[in-house]
């Protein structure tokens, strides 16, 4: 059983280990390995993290007892030209969730996402979406938190909270 965690605001310098959560995110399915040269050449994924720390950009970095990260959740605040799959409109940031899968079920995923809306709503955005496979478990840790379907697309939901 792994010992207790801590989540801490991250910094550029987390951008490296970000790349690795996308790569969990978009490997979500048991048995997919898509490796993460493939996934971060491609813009899909790689907009996620490219040119990481900007002003707008804010995360949380969950560490074991060593300091090792071991999940992150980030937003980021992409543009009508350059959307992510869970783009709704300007002003409103998009996030990013992944677990290293020996922590998952731990309840590190619902720590980082309460950190994650509680600094949104801190910082005055009145929404923030992501994107989500259909048949994912994290859509219930979502609807749990607050976070309910506002768009059905091709085998993934775009999924909103509002924040006030
Ligand atoms: C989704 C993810 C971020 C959740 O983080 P986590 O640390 O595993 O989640 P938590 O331990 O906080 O659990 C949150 C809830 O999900 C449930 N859950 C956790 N693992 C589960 C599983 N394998 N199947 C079904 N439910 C599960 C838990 O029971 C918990 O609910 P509870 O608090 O009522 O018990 C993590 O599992 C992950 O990185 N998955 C792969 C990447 C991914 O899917 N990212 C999101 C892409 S949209």
């Amino acid at each position: 059983m792994p010992a207790s965690f801590s989540v801490r605001p991250a910094t550029q310098a987390d951008g490296a280990f970000l790349g690795d959560m996308v790569v969990e995110a978009a490997n979500w399915r048991p048995g997919a390995a898509r490796p993460k040269h493939e996934l971060i050449t491609g813009s899909d994924h790689s907009r996620y993290v490219s040119g990481w720390m900007q002003p707008s950009d804010a995360g949380f970095i969950a560490e074991d007892a060593n300091g090792a990260p071991i999940g992150a959740a980030w937003y980021r605040m992409l543009s009508r030209t350059d959307p992510g799959f869970g783009y709704i409109g300007t002003g409103v940031p998009e996030l990013i969730i992944g677990v290293r899968p020996i922590w998952r079920a731990h309840g590190v995923g619902r720590a980082l996402l309460q950190r994650l809306c509680d600094n949104a709503r801190t910082q005055g955005f009145a929404r923030i979406s992501l994107s989500v496979e259909r048949g994912n478990f994290a859509s219930t840790l979502y609807r749990s938190e607050g976070f309910a379907v506002v768009e059905a697309g091709h085998g993934r939901d775009t999924m909103v909270k509002r924040l006030r």
